[in-house]
């Protein structure tokens, strides 16, 4: 069930049957030489969607406008601060609560994005066990490439190639959610991108890891393509279904454990 799609007086009659609401967290940010921009909010997005379908769970429009300072140097990027985005997750924790929402969950696609949730979550915490009268609600974040049988897949078909932007994962998905964009951006950009980028090493991967980068101009210069350790041309439609329909299988558990959760 889609917020966006719904009337207020049917909000109302869903609070009646579920308290909770699932938030898709994306980015808008260079994906490297064919990946679509807005990469991490399809997958985000298209998860949450699936998942909305399966079980009538309420989703939100998807917030794609977040951390990525370090890709600002290249044209398409738009990144707000880490104070901004935690503020408006703050604002909408709060309005969802008053309303009676008790689990709030948020779906994520983009790295940068943990650090800011989860500190949004312990302020939201703070603040509502301040407030005289206020419902509490629980939050919690899960990166769709934590759910255990697209961890798999990934692992089998992509190993190394992985890497952490641009991965051929996120480009699968966003390939099986948006095909008729994904093909015009690989056949204009493939003739940039056919090599496998240098692999990432463990000092690397350990220091850098959820987004973790320095300034703008660095991260251009240390990846001037875009990607960061992928080989986004492994990626295929087909993979990308694959890695949905298992996506929304443990999307489901792990919103019904969380339900579960007292
Ligand atoms: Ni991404």
């Amino acid at each position: 069930m889609q917020l966006a799609l719904s009337t207020s007086a049917q909000v109302a009659q869903y609070l009646e049957r579920s308290r909770t609401i699932v938030l898709p967290l994306g980015s808008t940010e260079q994906h490297g030489p064919v990946g679509l921009i807005g990469t991490d909010s399809l997958c985000a997005q298209t998860i949450a969607g699936r998942l909305g379908e399966r079980t009538g769970v309420l989703v939100t429009p998807t917030l794609a406008h977040t951390v990525a300072q370090f890709n600002l140097g290249f044209p398409g990027t738009i990144a707000v601060r880490a104070s901004t985005l935690l503020a408006l997750i703050l604002d909408m924790l709060h309005a969802l609560a008053d309303q009676g929402f008790e689990r709030i969950y948020c779906l994520n696609g983009h790295g940068a994005n943990i650090g800011v949730a989860r500190a949004a979550f312990q302020d939201f915490y703070l603040e509502r066990a301040r407030m005289q009268g206020a419902r509490m609600a629980r939050c919690r974040l899960r990166s769709w490439w934590e759910y255990p049988q697209v961890d798999l897949l990934r692992r089998e078909w992509y190993g190394a190639h992985e890497g952490l932007h641009a991965t051929p994962s996120e480009i699968a998905i966003a390939m099986a959610a948006e095909p008729a964009a994904s093909e015009r951006a690989r056949s204009e950009g493939a003739q940039h991108a056919l090599e496998a980028p240098p692999a990432l090493n463990a000092a690397f991967l350990r220091d850098h890891g959820g987004d973790n980068h320095f300034d703008q101009r660095t991260h251009r210069g240390a990846f001037p393509d875009g990607r960061v350790g992928s080989h986004s041309l492994l990626a295929t439609r087909e993979q990308g279904e694959a890695l949905l329909a298992a996506a929304v299988v443990d999307a489901v558990q792990d919103v019904a454990a969380f339900e579960a959760e007292h």
